[in-house]
This record gives C-alpha cells, structure tokens and sequence, in this order.
C-alpha cells in the first residue's frame, strides 16, 4: 500500500496546494468581517503576532504527523497508538461537517458570478441576498455544483486533480486579487479604510478578540481537521518543512491583509459600515460594485477570485476524508468521491433550507447552517488540534530539535507544543462552549 501512495511532483506543487489550502473564504469573506467587528487595527495587530509566533507550531505539527507516518488521518492515528483510531476518526468526521457548510457559500458564489454575467439591476441588494439564501431551489442546486466540482478534482487525484486545480486557480487567484486592490486604493478617500485597518485603537483590545483572532488564525491555516496531515503524508522525505511552512503562513497573511486592503478602502469610500458581518461580501461589495464604472466587470472578477479560492480550500476539505476513504476500504478515489459528494449534500441541503423553509428548525437554538459553523470552528478543530498537539508533544515527545535547525525557534516549538498550544486551545473551546 504504501509504496502506491501518491507524492508531490515538486516542492512547489505541495507549497502552493497548502497555500490552496489555507487561503480561502477563511481569508476574503470571514477575516473581514470578523476584523471589522472587531475593532479593525487593533484586531490585526494582535492576529498578526498570534499568526506569526505560536500557528507555525500546530501547522508544523500536523504536516510533520502525516510527512511521518505516511498515512491518511486514521491510520495516522492508528499507527501511533490503535487506540488513538477513534479519535482520528474526528478528522474526516469534522472535514464532512465542514464542507456542509463552506461548500454553501460556494454556491451562493457561484450565483452572485452568473448575475455579474447577466448584469440585473437591483435595487435592494441586502433583500436580494436574503432572497438568494431563503430560496429554496437555486442555493441548493448550486450547492451541489460546488460540491461536484470540489470532489471532481479530488477524485482525479493528487497530481491529474488537486495539484493541477491549484496550478490554475491559485496564479489566476493572485492576479485577480491584485487588480482589485488598485482599483480599490484608487477610489477617492481610499485612506481612511487604511487607516481603519493599520491605525490600532488599543481601547478595543480585549480577551474576547484575542480569541477570535486566534481562531481566525487556526481557521485560515486549515488546523485540525487532517486536510494538512494528509497533504503532508505526500511530501517525499528530504523536504524541509520548517521553510515551507513560513511561506505557507506568510503567503497566506499577505493574501488576508490584500483581501483586507480590496475591501476596506471601498466600504470607506462609499461610506459604508465595515462591521455588517457575513453580508459584508454579498451586500456591501456589490451595492459598491453597482456604484462604480464597469461595476459588472469589476464584481464579476471579485466573484470569480473569491470562487478560486473557495475551490482551492474546498478540494483541501475533500482531500482528508477521501485519502481515508480510499485507503482504509481499499476502494478507487472515484469511489470515494462518489459516496462523499452523497454524505456531503445529503447535509449541504438542509443546511441550506435552514435559511428558508427549515428555518424552524433549531439545535441548541441555532440553525442548521450556524449550528454546523459553530460546532466545527469552535469546538472540533480546536479539539483536533489539542489532541493532536498533546499526542506530539507528550506521546510521542517530537522534539523541535529533530527539524527545526533555529536553537531558539526548536526550544519555542517545544514549550509551545506541551503547554502554549494546549493552553490556547482549551481557553478556545470553553469560550466556544459559552
Ligand atoms: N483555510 C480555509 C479558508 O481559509 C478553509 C479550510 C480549508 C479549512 N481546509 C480546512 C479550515 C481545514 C479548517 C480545516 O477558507
């Protein structure tokens, strides 16, 4: 079995399918909004430093489990301790949670390209949104669609499917992503969104946002759920990770902050609030967009960017629970994708209805749709990730020293590993259980 697994063609295949990976909804739609509810400045600021000091830490860890064992997150699992099969189980288990609600977003993405295409004159774009979302059919459909399409490239493997995928979409992400931001910082009072976002007010500075900020990061990163741990079970022996990993981590900040840098400057511009949360992207943006010369063509290129890197994210979810799949039943990547395209929108679809005709119903008084947001990003990868740090740093005892050639950085990832880690992680989950 294991000399059939797949490896990356090149470091830059696995270097830029992690920044595929990492660089998602996660970063153009939620890192936005959730900073601007979060007091703009002061939020980066501290997301910033959690980012660049203790993420490297989990990242590292997880890329390092798979790159060892060279196993999907199960077996991963199974081969440290056979007891530990359970609790590697949570991975795929947590990705399919995931996926049934991102893959969502996905679809409405989708909807909002093919009405930049059509150019409809709407009037009241917070009603069109609503609208969208209450609907029962399109969202559903276009669910589906993205769902087929995320699993379609996992399904033509790591190389015909996942690297290919993020060799097109990621580039094209980029350059999309770079047009817009001149075009934003050329509105006119384009410096007061940057103010908002690099002049911090440290009054806002407190516990609840540090918090947020550190689940942002975890998020953006894709920790914890196994999508990183089965990308790095395909890394041939003698790549470094430690490098890979800070440009995994850089690339995807600078990809937030110009996500930020599009965004903010335009909400200022047209004097709009940066803190509407989930609508800033879907209600904000195109009554903007709407606002501006050749607006159809500059939404049309915004839908089609967030759709890249949506895409790009969403094969990363599929990924963990499809290596698993295929590798513990012995059956083809078709196979698999196949029976996770069914489990997927067998969840996707209520999901979706709970903004519509299934709004009544509620678990734990939320809807289907927050409540699957809620218990994976607060509460399953949080878990994933302590348990997989407290395996590394306590089980198994993975010194730094073993790959880290930085004296001091191998002694932080040691400390941070035991004790940093695990103590942020928990303070995660009992905020997330409140
Ligand atoms: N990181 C992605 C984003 O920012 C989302 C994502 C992809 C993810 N794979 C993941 C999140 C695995 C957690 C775990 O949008």
């Amino acid at each position: 079995m294991e000399n059939k697994r797949p490896v990356w063609t090149s470091k830059y295949a696995f270097i830029i399918t992690a920044i595929g990976s990492a660089v998602g909804l996660g970063n153009i739609w939620r890192f936005p909004y959730i900073m601007g509810q979060n007091g703009g400045a002061i939020f980066l600021a501290v997301y910033l430093l959690l980012i660049l000091t203790i993420c490297f830490i989990p990242l590292i860890n997880e890329l390092y489990i798979g790159k060892l064992t060279k196993k999907e997150c199960v077996g991963a699992y199974e081969s440290i301790n056979p007891k530990l099969k359970y609790i590697g189980m949570l991975n795929p288990i947590t990705g399919i949670l995931i996926s049934a609600f991102y893959f969502i977003v996905g679809g409405w993405i989708i909807y909002y390209i093919c009405q930049s295409l059509i150019h409809s004159q709407i009037k009241d774009y917070g009603e069109y949104f609503s609208a969208l979302i209450q609907n029962p059919v399109y969202p559903s459909l276009l669910t589906l669609l993205f769902v087929f399409i995320c699993v379609f490239f996992a399904a033509r493997g790591v190389k015909k499917g996942i690297e290919a995928a993020n060799k097109i979409f990621m580039p094209l992400f980029a350059v999309i992503l770079i047009f817009l931001v001149i075009i934003s910082l050329n509105l006119p009072n384009a410096n007061l969104g940057l103010e908002y976002m690099f002049k911090p007010d440290f009054s806002k500075l407190n516990s609840h946002m540090v918090l947020a900020a550190l689940g942002q990061a975890f998020f953006t990163l894709s920790i914890g759920m196994g999508a990183l741990l089965t990308y790095g079970s395909y890394i041939s022996e003698d790549k470094s990770l430690v490098k890979s990993v800070y440009t995994i981590i850089l690339s995807d900040t600078t990809f937030a902050l110009l996500a930020g840098i599009m965004i903010f400057p335009a909400v200022f511009s047209f004097n709009m609030q940066p803190n509407s949360g989930a609508g800033l992207v879907f209600v904000t943006l195109p009554k903007i967009f709407s606002q501006i010369p050749y607006g159809n063509y500059i939404s049309l290129a915004f839908f089609v960017l967030l759709f890249c890197a949506a895409v790009t994210s969403g094969i990363s979810i599929v990924e963990g629970p499809c290596a698993s799949l295929t590798e513990r039943f012995k059956i083809s990547r078709i196979k698999a994708c196949t029976i996770l395209f069914l489990i997927i929108s067998a969840l996707a679809i209520p999901a979706t209805l709970s903004f519509g005709i299934l709004s009544s119903i509620k678990i734990f008084d939320k809807s289907i749709f927050d409540f699957l947001d809620y218990l994976t990003s607060n509460l399953m990868l949080p878990l994933n990730t302590l348990f997989l740090c407290l395996i590394s740093g306590w089980y198994l005892k993975i010194k730094g020293q073993n790959f880290i050639k930085n004296k001091f950085l191998s002694f932080f990832f040691n400390i941070g590993l035991k004790y940093i880690v695990p103590a942020a992680l928990i303070s995660l989950i009992i905020v997330g259980l409140n």
